[in-house]
Formats: C-alpha cells, structure tokens, sequence
C-alpha cells in the first residue's frame, strides 16, 4: 500500500492511556477505520481453526508481545479488506484504493515497526497519548470490573508496565526522531484529550507532516 493513497497513524500509549476511546471519538469526525492490535489478536485467539490461538492466549495473559508475523499478517488483511469494502464509497479519504487508518497499540515493538514499515505501509505519525503509571493503573483497574478482559488484574499490569518501558518506549524513541511523534498528555478528561488529538489530526490531513 502506498502512503501516497493511505493513510496510516499509529496510536501509542501505556495500557489505558486512552488509546481505544479516543480512536472511537476520531473515526466518528474523521471517517477513519479504526483497527486495535489487540482486539484483532483476542478475535483470532478464539477464531476456529487459528493455529495462533494458543500462542496469542499466553503472550496476552503474560503481557509479553505476539511475534509480528501474526500481528502484521491480522493488519495487513483487515486493511486490504476496509478498502475494499469502502472501494465505492465517497467518503473522504476513501474510494479507489484509498484509505485511511488508525493502528491503536501497534508498533509495541522495534521489529515489528521496521516490518510493517517495509511490507505493509510508511506510516505519517504516531499519536503518543502520554500520563503517568498511577493514572493508567487506577483506569485499568477500573476498567477490569467490566471489561472481562484477562490481563486486566493487577499480576498482568506489573507485566504489560514493563513490556511497554522495555519494548513499546525504543518505538516511540525512533519515530521520534524522525520528527514523527505528536505526543498528548491523556490525563485530563476524555474530552479535552480528545481536542488535542483532533487537532493534530487536522495536522496530518493539513500536510504538516508529510515534509517530514
Ligand atoms: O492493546 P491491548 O492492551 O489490547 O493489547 C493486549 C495484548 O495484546 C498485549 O498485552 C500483548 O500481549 C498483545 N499485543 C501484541 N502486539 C501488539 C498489540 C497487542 O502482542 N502490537
Ligand atoms: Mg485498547
């Protein structure tokens, strides 16, 4: 896929920065199709027939990160398949082989951001919402009273903390450098992290990265 025709923003953060609530509040103003590693690893653990299901279940349940190939492969097919199914459509952003995409928790690793840069698509930013582990660790234990998620417990936390300093931190450390990280302090209220992030939206669609 070209960058050229998609568009590609990958949105970063420690567990329960904010990362899947603020991509439901863009695709709403933006058009975009929205696609969560991790929902689409918790899909393929429990699809029928997945010789990846018990692999994902343990790296989900230890925190530890799925091998990319699993990962990139998910990605790439359900990009193919959003711009397919939109290929008709007049939105904006869509139609003729375009589209537009926010990748939420992906890159969480060095290897898996120079592979899917290389095979899938060069992406034109990170959105890095950014607040403090006390924060992240009240939301997600709030959240794991509802959300049934496994890793949602305190013995997981511990471990997707370390993960995302040791593996997810280097991630963010090279687009950075690339002048390709637009970091938001999340700690603030759903709404008013929500116009920081669409304002640096309004950025990438304006051209303000595409120099970079
Ligand atoms: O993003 P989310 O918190 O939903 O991810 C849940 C788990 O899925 C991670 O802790 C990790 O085990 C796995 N994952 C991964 N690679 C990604 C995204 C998620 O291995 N890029
Ligand atoms: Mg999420």
């Amino acid at each position: 896929m070209h960058p050229a025709h998609v568009t590609v923003i990958f949105v970063l953060g420690g567990p329960g920065a904010g990362k899947g609530t603020q991509c439901a509040r863009l695709v709403a103003e933006f058009d975009f199709c929205h696609l969560s590693a991790g929902d689409l690893l918790r899909a393929e653990q429990t699809r029928e027939g997945s010789a990846d299901g018990e692999l994902i279940r343990t790296c989900i349940r230890e925190g530890t990160i799925v091998p990319m190939e699993v990962t990139i492969k998910l990605l790439d097919t359900a990009m193919r398949a959003a711009i397919a199914a939109r290929d008709a459509a007049s939105a904006p952003g869509w139609g003729a082989g375009r589209g537009r995409f926010l990748i939420d928790g992906f890159p969480r690793k060095m290897d898996q951001a120079l592979k899917f840069d290389e095979t899938v698509c060069t992406s034109a930013l990170v959105l890095y919402f950014a607040t403090t582990e006390e924060v992240l660790l009240a939301r997600l234990l709030e959240r794991g009273k509802t959300s049934g998620r496994e890793d949602d417990n305190a013995a997981s936390i511990t471990k997707r903390f370390r993960t995302y300093k040791v593996n997810t931190m280097p991630v963010i450390a090279h687009y950075a450098a690339l002048g390709k990280v637009a970091e938001v302090d999340s700690t603030d209220s759903i709404e008013a992290v929500y116009g920081r992030a669409r304002a640096v939206v309004e950025d990438v669609f304006a051209g303000k990265y595409n120099k970079i």
